[in-house]
């Protein structure tokens, strides 16, 4: 059976920035309460012009050129977002963008676990010999969809977009991972369709309507990810026959400093070595794993042959880990 490599790593530069003093004009609030109770300076956001797929496609264009891998190279894109620009689908935007054209491109929607449920759904094309090279972006918008009133939830999200390339090899460098879901925990964390009846003829009623902002109970969301975040890592290394002390870098989802530090705590992983981007981008949905781990490899923190454990953790409720060795 093939393995699986992780040979590139890239994400997109936006230029817009919101600092907590910028948010206080915004709604009633303090840089002093923002980074107290989650680790957030500022966050990016996307510009009128910049749309989810070009933010996926300069990732995703990024990790290629580290990976040296041409976009006509590429057998599968795979796009982690629950923000598309189209909700048919904006993968193949980014596949035209990137000129991938032999690539089959499809998005995958999982929330903040998008990208690391995406990484573990390539890897197992590139298992079965059916693709050998794939392109795994975790790209979202959420400021198009955040209710820009509610200080509650306005103040913790970001825009983002980071990118992996794997490639099938001799060494398999996923080691292992877990994945898991419970619906009936869906209130919690939600961007809902709300629909209105419109009668079209007499006996026949169609729903129209549009998806309204996001809404969340924090303190559930918040008890969720410290209680399932460790427990699934534990279960990922179990599979992948290694303990928390083998953990060179945790690279989780940025929701909230204060649950990176509390995850690192329960697993006794030091903090040097929990890389966290919370202060400069906030909660950037499936990008916020990739994007991290693209900004420790280019800084030389995470180097050919590092254990990582990544983790994802969001609405659906959805939650995930997958051990990768770096390289
Ligand atoms: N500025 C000032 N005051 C605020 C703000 C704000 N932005 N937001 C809430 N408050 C107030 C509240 O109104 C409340 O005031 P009250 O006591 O007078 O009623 C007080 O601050 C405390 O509010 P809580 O909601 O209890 O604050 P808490 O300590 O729980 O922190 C937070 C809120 C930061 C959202 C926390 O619950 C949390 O981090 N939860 C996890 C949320 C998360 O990470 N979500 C995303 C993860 S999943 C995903 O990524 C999609």
């Amino acid at each position: 059976m093939p393995g699986v490599s992780l040979v590139g790593s890239g994400s997109a530069r936006l230029s817009g920035t919101l600092t907590n003093d910028d948010l206080s004009r915004v709604v009633d609030t303090t840089d002093e309460w923002i980074s107290t109770r989650t680790g957030i300076r500022e966050r990016h956001l996307a510009a009128p012009e910049e749309s989810l797929s070009s933010l996926a496609a300069q990732a995703g264009r990024a990790a290629l050129d580290m990976a040296q891998v041409a976009p006509e190279a590429v057998d599968m894109i795979l796009l982690a977002t629950s923000t598309p620009d189209d909700l048919f689908g904006s993968a193949c935007q980014v596949q035209a963008e990137l000129g991938a054209t032999r690539a089959v491109a499809f998005d995958l929607t999982a929330a903040c676990s998008g990208f690391v449920f995406a990484l573990v759904t390539a890897a197992q094309y590139i298992r079965t010999g059916a693709f050998q090279t794939v392109l795994v972006v975790g790209a979202d918008v959420l400021s198009r969809w955040t209710n820009w009133s509610d200080r509650t939830t306005c103040v913790l999200f970001g825009d983002g977009a980071g990118a992996v390339v794997l490639k099938a090899s001799e060494q398999d460098n996923l080691l292992g991972f877990q994945l898991c879901s419970d619906g009936s925990m869906n209130g919690v964390l939600r961007l809902p369709y709300q629909a209105q009846s419109a009668p079209l003829t007499e006996g026949t009623t169609v729903q129209q309507g549009t998806f309204t902002p996001i809404t969340m109970n924090g303190r559930e969301v918040y008890k969720f990810a410290v209680s399932r975040v460790p427990e699934v890592i534990e279960k990922a290394l179990f599979r992948a026959n290694l303990s928390t002390s083998d953990i060179d870098w945790l690279v989780m989802h940025q929701a909230n400093q204060r649950i990176l530090d509390a995850v690192a705590q329960r697993l006794k992983v030091p903090s040097d070595r929990v890389v966290s981007n919370m202060a400069q981008h906030g909660n950037t949905s499936a990008a916020s794993v990739p994007l991290a781990l693209d900004e420790a490899v280019r800084s030389g923190r995470i180097k050919p042959g590092d254990i990582i454990a990544t983790a994802g953790f969001g609405a659906g409720l959805t939650w995930g880990s997958a051990i990768v060795k770096w390289g």
